[in-house]
């Protein structure tokens, strides 16, 4: 790619940027949040028309005017959020636009070759090893099984270059390793990987060159090799960053949120959480850690009033708010960063402004007699924005229009400044870079040290250990142990998380 420049109206997203790969290398993409990483490869997936540039494949230079193009010239991209049909099979996915049909019976109708497909995808995910059950549908299998589809369904279209949007951001660690290994293969095979991440040790671990991208504009490109995750840190935000966090000693409160025996259920109607009890009190940060379906997500939609309880008691600031309605719950001082930014966090159409005050907009000065101030409305939005970096600092725009990162400043923004005595913080920093993971750090212990509660639920273990003052395990289920900070490491929690504090914990997982 050379000198790709990408406006937005005014607003430069890509500036002159240039970005050479070579055949069977993996080549990471680094930067902030915002930093216009999507945007460049979305200009070279033909999503977007570059404003000037040029782009040469295999030494010609190309019009990507179309993704069926890019396709065309070998090129395939997994996106940040998954493009794949919930009530489809794997197979039919794969296939999905690109059918092969056969005449069955004597009329003259024709059928999808299903057999024939599934033979393909069967030998495209040995080749590869990418294990898939080519049967199963979509909404019954992991989302890191979702993302070994997308990657065969590029595959399956003959890319060589194939382009992975932050694909660790949604996986557990242990899907992580797997997914390194994966793309390791495919360059072995003569494909070629550029991936977008956050993760530094990802970058080390897997990366051959590493190009960094700082507010639209290409900073350099570097031999992996022959940097540091602190060269790279500091390259990518301008300035040094502190991957240790501050604390000064824990003063604990009483309980403000007391969790005695819940019982709820998902969506098969089985026990997701089975006896659950924890006791949160004030000035603490209690990390929940877990391997992902433990019940950790109909643990966090129950207690926020989002999913029924079927038994036990929920005690917030001394009342049972079992099955009570979310805005009640958070009236009563529980606020939440969800898992799910999109679904859950934001609406997506609605201004930075709008966001903002999803949860006050009844009151003063946001509204008066019924009517909305929009004077009032964006003036607070505007003091968050230069409060908490969100970019561009545009109270107008849309929120889906931000980037990712920016996303979830938004919501962070929006909670924290809702001053609620229980703070509920589900992955707070997934798809952040290094110098907004300090920044919301920061604001989380900041809660803590104004005498609040934070129930942290995070998979990184990293993050868990760096914040938390006290650190249950979840494991099917249960609170199976609650250990201090200064007792707990990686090995230790590793083991409780797989169920090791159990009894017969071995044969139930
Ligand atoms: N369709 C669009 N319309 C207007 N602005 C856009 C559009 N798409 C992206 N932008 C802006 O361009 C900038 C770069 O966005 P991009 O999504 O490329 O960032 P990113 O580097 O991928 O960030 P993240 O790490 O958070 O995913 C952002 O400020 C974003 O708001
Ligand atoms: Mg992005």
């Amino acid at each position: 790619m050379k000198g790709i420049t990408k406006k937005f109206g005014d607003f430069v997203a890509n500036d002159s940027i240039d970005l050479t790969v070579h055949k069977g290398e993996i080549h990471a993409l680094l930067g902030e949040n915002g930093a216009g990483k999507t945007t460049l490869m979305n200009v070279l997936y033909g999503l977007y028309m570059p404003t000037e540039g040029n782009i040469f494949i295999k030494g010609d230079k190309v019009e990507v005017t179309s993704p069926n193009v890019a396709i065309e010239k070998g090129i395939g991209m997994v996106h940040q959020h998954f493009m794949l049909i919930d009530t489809f099979t794997v197979v039919e996915n794969i296939i999905l636009g690109m059918e092969t049909t056969i005449k069955k019976g004597s009329w003259d109708t024709k059928c999808i070759d299903i057999e024939r497909a599934t033979k393909e995808v069967e030998k495209l995910s040995k080749k590869y090893s990418l294990h898939v059950d080519p049967k199963a549908k979509i909404q019954d299998i992991s989302v890191g099984m979702q993302q070994r589809v997308e990657i065969l369904k590029a595959l399956y279209r003959g890319a060589d270059i194939l382009i992975l949007d932050e694909p660790t951001a949604v996986l557990t660690p242990q899907e992580v390793e797997e997914l390194i290994q994966i793309i390791k293969n495919l360059t072995k095979q003569g494909k070629t990987i550029i991936i977008i991440t956050h993760k530094l040790k990802e970058i080390k671990q897997a990366a051959d060159y590493c190009t960094i991208i700082r507010r639209g504009k290409k900073i350099n490109t570097v031999k992996v090799s022959n940097v540091t995750e602190e060269n790279l840190a500091e390259m990518m935000v301008g300035r040094q960053v502190s991957f240790a966090v501050d604390k000064k000693d824990i003063e604990k409160g009483e309980v403000v949120l007391n969790i005695d025996n819940i019982i709820i259920k998902d969506n098969r109607k089985l026990n997701a959480v089975n006896g659950l009890s924890l006791k949160v009190h004030r000035g603490e940060i209690l990390g929940i850690a877990g391997v992902d379906g433990n019940g950790q997500s109909e643990f966090l939609e129950g207690i926020t009033g989002l999913r029924p309880i079927e038994s036990g008691k929920v005690v917030l600031n001394g009342e049972n708010i079992v099955n009570t309605s979310p805005r009640h719950i958070m009236k009563k001082g529980m606020c939440n960063i969800p898992e799910d930014r999109q679904k859950r966090g934001l609406i997506l159409d609605f201004s930075i402004a709008e966001n903002m005050i999803l949860e006050i907009y009844d009151k003063e000065p946001f509204s008066k007699n019924g009517r909305l101030n929009h004077k009032n409305i964006e003036e607070h939005a505007r003091k968050l924005i230069g409060k908490f970096d969100v970019r561009p600092q545009n109270e107008k725009q849309a929120v889906g229009a931000l980037s990712g990162g920016n996303q979830q400043k938004v919501i962070i923004a929006r909670e924290v400044t809702n001053d609620p005595d229980v703070l509920i913080a589900a992955q707070p920093t997934r798809g952040l870079d290094v110098g907004a993971i300090e920044f919301v750090h920061k604001y989380l212990v900041e809660q803590r040290d104004n005498g609040k509660a934070v129930l942290l639920i995070s998979f990184e273990l990293d993050e868990i250990l760096n914040l938390s003052d006290r650190i249950a395990v979840i494991y099917n289920g249960k609170i199976v142990d609650i250990l201090d900070r200064k007792d707990a490491n990686e090995k230790k929690l590793g083991y409780l998380m797989a169920g090791g504090g159990v009894e017969n914990g071995r044969k139930e997982a």
